[in-house]
């Protein structure tokens, strides 16, 4: 590997430190290490431009070397300013090989604490390889960098960039402000790029939510392979992971006890039965809010009472968003919570809380307690305590999820960089780009590459059993409805 040329993180001194905790994360990530094993000699993915926009934590790390170990060339950025480990982004750029003076990982831009336009200037320069081309595919998680893209695509057909009014948000602006620079400097610039690139493979439920409304409007760029629709992903990390990082969020952040606190989970999906258990698990009495009779007869039949936020919005200890979706806890929601009522968000984007609502009531005072962890201070003098500024809490107040849950997510991530590759064609029916999983054998290959880790002995089909259950041998075991 050659010298990195460029990058920016917030120390490079951190990545001795990096390096011991990627190794520690190596012996958890099963499912990569074996994908390095089977896939490292063909290098799959040699001379690909990989564009990377995934919180750089160390799990990230082992992936991002994964996906060179296979022979990518590879730039990162983290897809929220919270989220980046700094000793873990030092390591990725020093890499394995490398030192500090001589560092020979990958380019990334990255650090805990960026502020919006950092953050999408960052984006920008992942995007940008030194030659001034564009990436050949792009791992994200939330779709910014595809967002960005297909804005930029946009304007640049348009020939102009639109401006804000009111009702735009902060973020909107910042994307717009730096667009319209690039469509004055280099223009096509976007359009370009979006015409070299072969695929997207998305991580989360929010990017993909994204991707199938673009595919819906006819004005998806490229192919997407979505990641979080692998049951090995979102059944998995979705879910265990949140188990794992929601109450390591609030530990962090507040050290509050949780035991015998009142506890109201908006939303329970993936994300908010994991949620569930993990404050369950710590003595919590939970409550749960839903929109979708499914999700609240599963809630119920798993003995949670299921509520409006206005029933308890005045009782509620802790209050956790993880719906994926916009104004869930709103400015007079938490204007009516108890002193001291915790408030955080676990879904992929800031807008579940209201945070321009609540900055905007008459009078309120906002206090640093500590990084990613304020005080909101009513007239009244009632405080609430609002984690990570309404971003998810357990990426900016904790490290997100262990290494083995992401072992499961970021074996799908390569598999599917490594299927965009090798069968660009598949993924464009009729001249369109399509939003497609990954088929199941690869599914259940992921969880196979798991199994032994944790001690467990599968229990081979005989062929008359196989026969008899209508499946081969060897998988796929399930019809592609079948929900687990
Ligand atoms: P999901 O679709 O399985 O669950 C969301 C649930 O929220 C659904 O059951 C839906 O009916 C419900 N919901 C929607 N609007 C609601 C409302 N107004 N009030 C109450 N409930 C409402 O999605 P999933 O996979 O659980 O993901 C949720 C969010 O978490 C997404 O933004 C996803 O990207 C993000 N995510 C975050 C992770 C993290 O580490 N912080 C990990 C994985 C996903």
């Amino acid at each position: 590997a050659g010298s990195v040329s460029d990058f920016k993180v917030a120390d490079l001194s951190l990545a001795a430190f990096g390096r011991k905790e990627i190794e520690l994360a190596e012996h958890e990530m099963p499912g990569l290490m074996a994908l390095r094993r089977e896939f490292g000699p063909a290098q799959p993915l040699k001379g690909k431009k990989i564009a990377g926009s995934l919180h750089m934590t160390v799990q990230t790390a082992v992936l991002i070397e994964t996906l060179t170990a296979l022979g990518a060339d590879v730039r990162w950025v983290s897809c929220n300013i919270f989220s980046t480990q700094d000793h873990a982004a030092a390591a990725a750029v020093v890499g394995p090989h490398g030192t500090i003076e001589n560092p020979q990982g990958v380019s990334v831009y990255a650090w805990k604490g960026e502020t919006l336009p950092e953050y999408w200037w960052c984006t920008e320069q992942m995007l940008t390889w030194p030659d001034g081309s564009g990436p050949d595919s792009i791992v994200d998680d939330g779709g910014d960098a595809t967002l960005l893209i297909h804005m930029g695509t946009e304007f640049e057909a348009a020939g102009a960039v639109p401006s804000t009014d009111e009702n735009d948000s902060e973020e909107y602006g910042v994307i717009l402000d730096l667009l319209r620079r690039s469509v004055a400097e280099q223009p096509g610039k976007y359009t370009r790029m979006g015409q070299g690139i072969i695929g997207v493979t998305e991580e989360t439920t929010t990017g993909v939510h994204r991707l199938y409304e673009f595919e819906k409007n006819n004005t998806l760029l490229f192919p997407a392979i979505n990641v979080n629709d692998s049951v090995t992903k979102s059944k998995f990390d979705n879910k265990y992971g949140c188990r794992h990082s929601l109450i390591d969020g609030i530990n962090r952040g507040t050290d509050v006890m949780i035991a015998g606190k009142l506890a109201v989970v908006c939303g329970y999906g993936d994300v908010g039965k994991g949620c569930v258990e993990s404050l369950r698990g710590q003595g919590a009495r939970v409550v749960v809010t839903e929109i979708d009779p499914i999700c609240a007869l599963q809630a119920a039949m798993d003995g949670l009472e299921v509520v409006t936020l206005e029933d308890v919005v005045g009782k509620g200890d802790i209050f956790v968003t993880t719906t994926g979706n916009k104004d869930i806890i709103m400015a007079e929601h938490m204007a009516a919570m108890k002193h001291q009522a915790i408030v955080g968000n676990i879904g992929h984007f800031d807008n579940e809380i209201d945070m321009a609502g609540l900055a905007k009531v008459p009078g309120i005072t906002k206090t640093e307690v500590k990084p990613q962890v304020h005080e909101w201070r009513f007239p009244d003098g009632k405080k609430i305590i609002v984690l990570s500024e309404g971003r998810l809490l357990n990426l900016g107040n904790a490290t997100g999820h262990p290494s083995f849950v992401m072992s499961a997510s970021f074996s799908n991530q390569t598999i599917a960089q490594i299927e965009i590759h090798k069968n660009p064609q598949a993924y464009i029916v009729d001249g369109k780009p399509t939003v497609t999983t990954l088929p199941k054998h690869l599914d259940e290959k992921v969880a196979r590459l798991h199994l032994d880790a944790v001690g467990a002995k599968l229990t081979t089909l005989s062929k008359e059993q196989a026969e008899y259950i209508g499946v081969d041998v060897a998988g796929p075991y399930k019809s592609d409805h079948y929900r687990y």
